[in-house]
């Protein structure tokens, strides 16, 4: 499919996908929205995909929702057509794991949209806010939530009322990130770390996602007995015998996705 607001690359088994409405700082409008739920779609279901990034610009990953398309709206209008209600389901409900890779602005639901990606890679340039208390609003697709278990309360709160920003050093001293890098090396070392999910069984690296994620919705007994049975049923997949069969004889594993 052609998009308008997107840039998709697949290329090493890695789905590169670039948001790209420069003149807006990559701000979230519905068709870009809507391009980037079906790009994702499309890379889950893509058998030469095994693992997504998703990017914006050097100046922004995307500076929040689009707030020239959503300023006039009516509370009736935003609640019959549930605004920005789809997008976090759609993005959970990708099992490849996706890395989002932000350099410059990640504000309001750009901040918002990097969260519900896997983990973020930061550049040092990386600036990430929830400054919707600006605007007269809060933040609508995970900024009290998403955030408050990645930083915990009081930054969380801090973020939320204030609307400061927070530097890439800050993000990943706060677990926000889990890892910062050059600006100018961001894409290569996202793609890299992409690249390097995408040599694993993909079969492990979706059940090792399902698991992690698990954890933020079950107590710790119940995600551990979860994250048991589904290790025990790796030892049903033939990933599981040549992984192992690859350590004891010292080689690299051909993972066969079975
Ligand atoms: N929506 C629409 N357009 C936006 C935008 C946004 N969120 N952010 C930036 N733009 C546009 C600007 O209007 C401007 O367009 P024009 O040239 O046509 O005027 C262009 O992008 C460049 O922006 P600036 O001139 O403002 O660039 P700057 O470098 O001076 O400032 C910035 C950069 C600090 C990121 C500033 O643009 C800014 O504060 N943006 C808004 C950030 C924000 O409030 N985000 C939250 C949105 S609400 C939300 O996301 C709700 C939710 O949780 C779902």
């Amino acid at each position: 499919m052609a998009f308008e607001t997107i840039i998709v690359d697949v290329e090493d088994h890695v789905a590169l996908i670039k948001l790209n409405r420069p003149d807006a700082l990559n701000a979230l409008n519905s068709q870009l929205l809507s391009e980037l739920c079906t790009a994702l779609d499309e890379a889950d279901a893509n058998d030469k995909v095994r693992c997504i990034v998703l990017t914006g610009s050097e100046k922004a990953f995307a500076a929040g929702a689009d707030i020239k398309e959503m300023s006039e709206k009516t509370y009736v209008e935003v609640f019959t057509e549930n605004l920005f209600g789809e997008v976090g389901d759609r993005v959970a409900a990708i099992r490849k794991p996706i890395i989002a890779a932000v350099s410059g602005y990640a504000l309001g639901g750009g901040c918002e949209m990097a969260m519900m990606c896997d983990f973020i890679i930061a550049s040092d340039t990386a600036k990430f806010g929830q400054p919707e208390i600006n605007l007269g609003v809060i933040a609508g697709i995970g900024g009290t939530q998403r955030l408050t278990r990645f930083v915990g309360k009081s930054k969380s709160m801090d973020m939320n009322l204030t609307g400061r920003f927070m530097n890439a050093e800050e993000a990943e001293r706060s677990g926000l990130v889990s890892r910062v890098v050059p600006a100018k090396k961001l894409i290569e070392e996202a793609t890299a770390a992409a690249q390097k999910i995408a040599e694993k069984s993909q079969l492990t690296a979706m059940a090792a996602k399902e698991a992690v994620n698990r954890s933020y919705e079950l107590t710790l007994n119940e995600g551990l007995l979860f994250e048991r049975r589904v290790f025990h049923s790796m030892f049903a997949t033939e990933d599981q015998k040549e992984g192992m069969a690859a350590f004891l004889e010292k080689r690299e594993a051909q993972f066969r996705d079975k």
